[in-house]
């Protein structure tokens, strides 16, 4: 395996959906000690790649799932992964297995919605992929992968290449020496089993679509390239926006020893200069544009950055900004903001899915643009790379999250390992895009002295692989003591910006109740990170009728009353945008399988909450930037 070692080490779980039923058996896996990814390619989607999206042959393997696991629980690399053929018309008997006649789904895409038989499946799912190449001198390719849900173990041409674990971020294996001139085949199996010590682990509330769910593509480069890189706007003591020209960051170059050229250069900024290598192949820089327009919701102003080293070269669109926090403020470029927001899953609208296409966002966009909004919550993990890149033209703010959501085996190693890469890969392939304004490490974690240890360590190593952006994590509302409601999480102290999710008016209380509580909150800026109520999009009644919208309104118009009175909120992030797809949601002819919180239906139609926050987005009339 060329991408990282791996060794599979400890117990776990595995919990199932079969078709009909749930079962649940002790897979005597060992759980996965997975290292960070040596080789994690930023600004794919801005080279020149041979994609491989598009028809994958693909065969279920049914728990256990012996085509891919041993009975001891191993990997085998004698199963589904050689793709040879059954001999049909004559003996001896052999394979029972067959790629080549087998149905294909669309990559990128996950199974369940593409095949009713597999709505529901929950499991192992093999893809097949042929396709030609010509492999070129003094050259190394690349498999990328945008993200496969959740564990993922790739063959090119019956070699082992590489596994993954993680649903939403992206991974690169190395395949130059499997590769041969002509036909090849990749085979790729696709385990989207939850996973106890997996993060997320196994409760979640929202679908867990299975599969190649983002792009495939064949990164070919010189033998010296550039993996990494990272530029943005010096941070200073303290902003001013009269000296904010000063550029700073690294460009790291795979393969380079000491004293290799880099140049960078920004003809809009007018930089053009040519860096060395330090022995780690690193070239840091810190040097003066002529002139920046700095990045802003008004004016997302987006660079052509161009690097080249040696044979390699890539250009990326980046934006200039300075986000602090200074007191209870949010500062953007040293002017206080307030997020006008919503949250969002990565469910595709109209079709439902994940999001994973330009359709897919551009629907995306198109609603939090009629919201009037300035800020998106990409929940609970990172979304498809076209989101941010879609924020980063349009001009909306991003929180964006790992999928450490709720219940997570905080007390096991192993577990801090996958969240530390995980958290490496999300800060990797976005920290260059300026709509990026927080990074958070968890959703609603339960407050006990092992996951505060564990969420600290975690939020302090964001800290360290990017240092430009405020840290923050969405903390579970506290339980009302009459009309005090009191927020003693004392993770909030290694938060920049604190996350408050609290559901005053839907979970509990009664919407009116909202208007005579008191929060004691820490002073830091506030995002109320989550709020909302369930309606079901075209039933009309009272203002106290669930599930009328009506009532969704009613909850919100006492919630803002509420809100108005915490003098440090800095942000609304409602739950949800969008109604979507969980499983724990089976209210029939109310919810159908479907989470209701949204603003919009599934398929896009709006409820009378929509126009609520289009109304006081436009108004500015809830909550102060300072
Ligand atoms: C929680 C959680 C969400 C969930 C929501 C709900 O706060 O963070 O992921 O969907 O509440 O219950 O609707």
């Amino acid at each position: 395996m060329t991408c990282f070692s791996k060794i599979f080490a400890g117990g776990r779980i595995g919990c199932r959906n079969a078709f009909v039923s749930f079962a649940c058996y002790a897979v005597t896996l060992p759980a996965l000690a997975q290292q960070p990814l040596k080789t994690l390619l930023v600004g794919v989607d801005h080279r020149s790649v041979m994609s491989l999206n598009g028809d994958w042959h693909y065969l279920v393997d049914q728990p256990p799932a012996k085509g891919l696991y041993t009975a001891e629980g191993k990997v085998r690399d004698n199963g589904y992964a050689l793709n040879t053929h059954p001999n049909i018309s004559s003996g001896p008997h052999n394979e029972e297995y067959d790629f080549a006649t087998a149905p294909t789904l669309k990559v990128p895409g996950d199974w369940n919605t593409q095949d009713p038989t597999l709505f529901r499946f929950e499991g192992v799912v093999w893809y097949q992929h042929d396709f030609d190449f010509q492999p070129k001198p003094n050259t190394r390719t690349f498999l990328h992968i945008g993200a496969a849900n959740y564990r993922s173990f790739v063959w090119v041409n019956q070699k082992r290449i590489c596994d993954h674990e993680g649903g939403f971020t992206p991974f690169d294996c190395e395949v130059t020496a499997a590769l041969k001139a002509g036909s090849n085949f990749v085979v790729i199996a696709v385990d989207s089993t939850r996973q106890v010590d997996g993060i997320p682990s196994v409760g979640i509330d929202w679908f867990n679509y299975g599969g190649l769910t983002r792009d495939v593509s064949l990164v070919t480069l010189p033998m010296q390239f550039i993996d990494d890189y990272d530029v943005h706007l010096k941070r200073e003591g303290t902003f001013s926006a009269a000296n904010a020209d000063t550029l700073a960051g690294y460009i790291h170059v795979e393969g380079a020893t000491a004293g290799i050229p880099v140049t960078l250069q920004i003809p809009e900024a007018g930089v053009n200069t040519t860096l060395k290598t330090d022995a780690e192949g690193r070239a840091s820089f810190d040097l003066k544009a002529s002139k920046l327009d700095l990045w802003s919701p008004e004016t997302p102003k987006l660079y052509k950055v161009e690097l080249a080293s040696g044979q390699d070269e890539l250009t990326d669109d980046v934006g200039f900004r300075d986000i602090r926090v200074d007191g209870t403020r949010i500062l953007l470029n040293g002017k206080a903001i307030f997020l006008q927001g919503a949250n969002m899953h990565a469910e595709a609208p109209y079709r439902t899915g994940p999001a994973c296409t330009d359709e897919d966002v551009k629907n995306i966009f198109g609603f939090l643009k009629d919201l009037n909004a300035n800020f998106v919550r990409l929940a609970h993990y990172p979304h498809d790379e076209r989101m941010e890149r879609a924020a980063d033209r349009d001009g909306i703010m991003v929180w964006s999250e790992i999928p450490l959501w709720q219940h997570i085996s905080f007390d096991k190693p192993e577990v801090y390992a996958k969240a530390t890469y995980m958290l490496n890969e999300m800060i990797r392939r976005d920290r260059n895009k300026a709509s990026v304004i927080l990074w958070s490490v968890s959703n609603e974690t339960p407050n006990n002295p092992t996951r505060t240890q564990f969420l600290t360590n975690l939020a302090n190593e964001a800290r360290k692989l990017d240092p430009t952006r405020p840290i923050t994590s969405a903390l579970i509302g506290p339980h009302a003591k009459g009309n005090e409601m009191v927020q003693h999480d004392p993770f909030a102290d290694a938060l920049d910006v604190v996350g408050q999710n609290e559901y005053v008016g839907w979970y509990e209380m009664r919407p009116e109740d909202a208007d005579n509580i008191k929060w004691t909150l820490p002073q830091k800026p506030i995002l109320i990170s989550e709020f909302g109520a369930e309606a079901k999009q075209g039933i009309h009644g009272g203002k106290d009728q669930r599930w009328a919208e009506e009532q969704q309104v009613n909850v919100y118009e006492h919630q803002f009353v509420m809100i108005n009175k915490i003098p440090q909120v800095r942000g609304l992030i409602p739950w949800i945008l969008m109604d979507f797809r969980s499983p724990t949601r089976n209210i029939p002819k109310l919810q159908d399988g479907f989470n209701r919180k949204g603003l919009l239906s599934e398929d896009g139609k709006k409820k009378q909450a929509f126009y609520l926050f289009q109304t006081a987005y436009k108004a500015r009339s809830v909550g102060k930037a300072e």
